[in-house]
C-alpha cells in the first residue's frame, strides 16, 4: 500500500530486467507497494531467487515471480515477457534496467569490451522495449528504461557506457513516437551516482568518493529508492500524457558547474 492508502498500480503487471538486485530490485519492491504483480530477471540465478523469496515474503507469492534472463539473448527476453503473460495473464508495465559499466581508457578499449557493454546496455534495452511492446498491443502500456546521466555528461575510462546509455535516449525517443498511438508511453530515467554493486567501489572510495560528492548539490548518493520513486511516477496514471521524457535523478550533479564567488569578484 501507498502512504496515501490505495494501490495506484492494483491489477497491472511488470517486468524488471536486472531486478535481483540494486536500482531494479528497488523498483520491484516499489511496483509491488503500489499494487502491482511482478517478474523479475537476471542472469545470476541464486541471488535472483533469493531476491524473489524476499520480495515474496513481504507482498506475498501470488504476486512475485522470477525467471533467469540475459538481456543479450533475443530468446530469452521473449521466454521472459512471455513468461509474464503466461504467469499473471497481460504485460502493463516493463522497465529495462539490466546494466553493466565495466570500462577502460578510451585508448585501451577492446572490442570485446564494447561489443558487451553495447549489447547489454543497448542492445539489451531495445529486445526488452520491442518484446514488452510486442505484448502490450492492445491495452495502454508503460516502458520505462533506466538511462544515465552518462547519456550527456559522460564520464572518463567507460566511453562504451556512455555511448550506450545515450544511445538509450535515441531509443526510448524513438519507440516514444512511434508508440503513442498504441496508448504506450515510452520514458527514461537518469540517475545520477546511486549506491549499488555497480558503484560501491567508488562510492566507498575515501578519495575518490569524498571528491565525487562534493560535486553533488543535495550532499548526499542516491538510493535505489530514489529512482525506483521516479519510476513509479513514469507507470503511474498521473503519467498518461508524458513519453519520451528523460527524467534525471541525480541531487543537481549535472545542472552547472560550480563557480566559486572570489573568482565571479575578480579576486584572484
Ligand atoms: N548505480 C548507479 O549509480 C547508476 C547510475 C546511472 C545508471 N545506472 C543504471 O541503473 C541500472 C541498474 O544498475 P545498478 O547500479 O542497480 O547495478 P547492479 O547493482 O550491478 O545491478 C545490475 C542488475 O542487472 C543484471 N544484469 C546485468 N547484466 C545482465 C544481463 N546480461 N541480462 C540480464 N540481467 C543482467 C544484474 O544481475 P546479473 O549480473 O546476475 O545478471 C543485476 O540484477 C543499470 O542500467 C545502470 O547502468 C546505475
Amino acid at each position: 500500500m501507498t502512504r496515501s492508502g490505495h494501490d495506484p498500480l492494483a491489477g497491472r503487471v511488470a517486468v524488471v530486467t536486472g531486478g535481483s538486485r540494486g536500482i531494479g530490485l528497488a523498483i520491484a519492491n516499489r511496483l509491488l507497494c503500489d499494487g502491482a504483480q511482478v517478474l523479475i530477471g537476471a542472469r545470476g540465478h541464486d541471488t535472483l531467487m533469493s531476491a524473489a523469496k524476499d520480495l515474496a515474503d513481504v507482498h506475498g507469492e501470488q504476486r512475485v515471480a522470477y525467471m533467469e534472463l540475459d538481456v543479450r539473448d533475443r530468446l530469452s527476453v521473449d521466454s521472459f515477457v512471455f513468461h509474464a503473460v503466461e504467469r499473471f495473464g497481460r504485460l502493463d508495465i516493463a522497465v529495462a534496467n539490466a546494466g553493466t559499466d565495466h570500462g577502460a581508457p578510451f585508448l585501451d578499449l577492446d572490442e570485446a569490451n564494447w561489443t558487451d557493454v553495447i549489447d547489454v546496455n543497448l542492445s539489451g534495452a531495445f529486445r526488452t522495449m520491442q518484446s514488452a511492446a510486442q505484448a502490450m498491443l492492445g491495452r495502454p502500456g508503460r516502458i520505462v528504461v533506466i538511462a544515465s546521466t552518462n547519456a550527456f555528461h559522460p564520464e572518463t575510462n567507460i566511453a562504451s557506457y556512455n555511448a550506450a546509455k545515450a544511445g538509450v535516449i535515441g531509443l526510448m525517443r524513438s519507440a516514444a513516437i512511434e508508440l503513442a498511438s498504441e496508448r504506450i508511453t515510452v520514458n527514461a530515467v537518469g540517475p545520477g551516482l546511486v549506491h549499488t554493486e555497480m558503484t560501491e567501489e567508488l562510492v566507498l572510495h575515501p578519495i575518490h568518493g569524498r571528491r565525487y560528492l562534493e560535486n553533488i548539490p543535495a550532499g548526499r548518493f542516491g538510493t535505489p529508492e530514489d529512482i525506483a520513486a521516479a519510476v513509479a511516477y513514469l507507470v503511474s496514471d498521473d503519467a498518461a500524457w508524458v513519453t519520451g521524457h528523460h527524467l534525471v535523478v541525480d541531487g543537481g550533479q549535472t545542472i552547472g558547474v560550480d563557480l566559486p564567488l572570489e573568482t565571479v569578484d575578480g579576486a584572484p
